[in-house]
């Protein structure tokens, strides 16, 4: 068993410890709300079909059958990582069978790193703030921003197990099998965009495949909200996943800010939104989340993820949201 992390339990940080200048919302005291840690990993090119293939060997069988989940493989009871998010990196790791490496382009960037995360709701909307320690150089710089995005799905129960794995593809841009971008501006699908993007496997089964899985939609589509930093500026976007990655052209609230050697992102949605392209949650509800940081101007698949976790409104989950008054 790999380093110990404290997973899963929660911490109750006393305001003291947290200073509530940076990116605290005006709608809620996070220096009063418990915070969960959770260890996010460096996946390399760990895509869906590795994770369903011979190269993951027993997992690939198990995730065939759809019963256990990442977690259940690589995580102790107690909530620590089992999974060589180190050697992933360093490029020391390479497949079981196909030899491929785990990441063609090595750096000496860590395994893992820790994200915090705080759940709360009021009566109009959801708030989840996201914090994670760094040296803040996309804030503090132009043209490589740090990014910090969720996905979330109540319906698919994929989604709630292997979280956004379901969504990450060899064929995708900067992934291994990646088509070029002649070969994708030639595709009429893609209206002579030259990157292939997020896609979940039952939409359609390869960036060249016609769409498949369109009655799934209504389950399937995947919400996708990011804060991205730069140059002292915090951005929010949202968008979707189904059958590629769109990002919406709308105004969404979100803040946050780099600070004292860290981040905090605040992402703002409403409660029981009617949007079809936004998750829809109200009070008693779980929403399964998975989060990706991209730190240190890291771009594309270079990012850190999350198993996926839960947020309850009022419901058990691993980051239960507060209820505040107002
Ligand atoms: C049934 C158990 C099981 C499940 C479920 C499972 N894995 Fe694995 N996984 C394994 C085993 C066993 C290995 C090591 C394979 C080997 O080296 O023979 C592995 C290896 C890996 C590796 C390579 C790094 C390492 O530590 O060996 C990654 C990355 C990985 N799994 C990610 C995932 C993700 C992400 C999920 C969920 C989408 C998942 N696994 C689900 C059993 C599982």
């Amino acid at each position: 068993m790999r380093a110990k992390s404290q997973l899963f339990l929660p911490l109750l940080f006393l305001s003291l410890l947290l200073s509530t200048a940076e990116g605290a919302p005006k709608d809620a005291d996070w220096s009063k709300i418990v915070q969960n840690e959770f260890v996010l990993f460096y996946p390399g090119v760990a895509s869906w079909e590795f994770l369903n293939g011979e190269d993951h060997r027993l997992g690939g069988r198990e995730i065939k059958k759809g019963k256990k989940d990442c977690r259940h493989c690589h995580m102790s009871k107690e909530g620590a990582l089992d999974l060589k998010a180190a050697e992933i990196v360093s490029g020391a790791m390479k497949m079981k069978r196909s030899h491929n490496p785990f990441e063609p382009e090595p750096s000496g960037k860590k395994g893992t790193m820790k994200a915090r995360v705080q759940a709360a709701y009021d009566s109009e909307n959801v708030y989840v703030r996201v914090e994670w320690d760094s040296k803040g150089s996309g804030w503090r710089s132009k043209g490589d921003p740090d990014r910090v995005s969720v996905q979330m799905n109540r319906a698919e129960p994929a989604f709630a197990k292997y979280g956004c794995f379901i969504t990450c593809h060899n064929d995708l841009n900067t992934m291994p099998d990646s088509p070029s971008k002649k070969l994708v501006a030639a595709n009429p699908a893609y209206n002579g965009r030259e990157d292939v993007r997020l896609y979940a496997f039952y939409a359609k089964s390869s960036w060249a495949a016609s769409k498949t899985g369109g009655d799934k939609m209504k389950t399937g589509l995947i919400d996708l909200k990011s804060i991205e930093f730069e140059s002292g500026k915090a951005t929010f976007r949202d968008g979707w996943i189904f059958d590629d990655r769109v990002w919406e052209e709308k105004d969404a609230p979100a803040s946050g800010s780099w600070a004292s050697g860290r981040y905090s992102a605040v992402f703002k949605f409403r409660l029981k939104s009617s949007d079809r392209f936004d998750v829809s949650v109200g009070e008693g509800d779980t929403i399964p989340i998975a989060i990706a940081i991209h730190d240190e101007g890291a771009a594309k698949r270079k990012h850190y993820v999350s198993f996926p976790l839960t947020i309850g409104l009022g419901a058990p989950a691993e980051v239960r949201a507060v209820k505040l008054s107002n």
